[in-house]
């Protein structure tokens, strides 16, 4: 990458005190006006109107970036949320996450893992082990923001997944933020599934299995939804982890293996 002032720039949407719409892109200089039409301009298309917008542009100055490759992309076709979340646990358990931790985990998340059992703002962050959260505050959690894909890597990941059937913008977003975490020092693994209504498909990944992705792990018009990061409470620094995830600058210079779907049998017998 050429060495040039990179910035990080962020999209947030609101309407009262509802969280619309958030987006982030790391750039140089010279697509800075460009990038800020273009984040306003999303938060604009989604179906509710946000009453505000919020650009927040830092200049990344003399922050180390640090480059990663996406992880490997895999669909499990598990037919429903029952088969999509054993699956899914099924692979927790494999990564040694313990079974009262991942039992924790998916009640937190169906049932909103926010006090009043509403969504939180970021991730939960569970003990792999006791499935005790670590987050301090259980309305925010933690969020993972400053990392994109560089021109050229999003272009190929979007070929690549486009190739197996994945053409939602929200799938090379997450994969990327999923990428961002599976680097974290002292994660395990991730799951997620999100909080918008009409999208069923959530995924687990990890540095070892990539990213897993079901297509159902919800059912169709439910608005819980959320993350959780599983750690090694043994060798975890929760501020060197934190830090990395909020404000450590990442992009993603190429994407991985994307296969494509296959059926949870020939998955496990691998
Ligand atoms: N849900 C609810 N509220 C949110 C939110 C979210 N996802 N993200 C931001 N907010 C609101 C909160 O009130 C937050 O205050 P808090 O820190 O007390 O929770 C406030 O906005 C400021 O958030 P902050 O993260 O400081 O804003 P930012 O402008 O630096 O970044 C985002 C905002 C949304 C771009 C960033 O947090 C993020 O999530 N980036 C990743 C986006 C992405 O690619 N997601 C992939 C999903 S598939
Ligand atoms: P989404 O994938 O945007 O539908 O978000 C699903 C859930 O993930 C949200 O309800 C939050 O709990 C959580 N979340 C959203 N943004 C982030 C982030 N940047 N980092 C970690 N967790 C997030």
């Amino acid at each position: 990458m050429d060495q040039d002032i990179f910035y990080s720039i962020r999209m947030r949407a609101s309407a009262g005190n509802r969280h619309v719409s958030g987006a982030e892109r790391i750039i140089s200089s010279n697509k800075l006006d460009a990038t800020v039409q273009e984040l306003v301009t999303r938060a604009r298309n989604r179906k509710t109107a946000p009453e505000q917008i919020a650009i927040t542009i830092d200049r990344l100055g003399n922050l180390p970036i640090s480059t990663l490759i996406a992880l490997d992309v895999v669909t499990l076709n598990t037919p429903d949320m029952t088969t999509g979340r054993s699956a899914a646990s099924r692979i927790l358990h494999s990564l040694g996450i313990s079974e009262q931790s991942v039992m924790t985990s998916l009640y937190l998340l169906s049932n909103g893992a926010a006090p009043f059992g509403l969504n939180m703002r970021g991730a939960m962050i569970i003990d792999a082990l006791t499935g005790e959260r670590m987050e301090t505050d259980h309305e925010r959690g933690v969020r993972a923001s400053r990392f994109d894909w560089t021109d050229e890597s999003l272009d190929a990941i979007t070929r690549k997944l486009a190739a197996i059937g994945l053409t939602h913008f929200r799938t090379h977003e997450a994969l990327a933020l999923a990428t961002k975490v599976a680097h974290a020092p002292g994660i395990i693994a991730e799951l997620c599934w999100s909080d918008e209504p009409d999208y069923t498909a959530g995924y687990v990944a990890s540095p070892s299995i990539g990213y897993v992705r079901f297509p159902i792990l919800k059912l169709q018009d439910d608005p819980r939804g959320g993350r959780v990061f599983f750690v090694d409470r043994k060798t975890l620094n929760m501020e060197a982890f934190i830090h990395y995830l909020q404000f450590e600058p990442v992009l993603i210079v190429d994407g991985g293996k994307c296969r494509p779907p296959v059926e949870p049998e020939q998955y496990f017998t691998r």
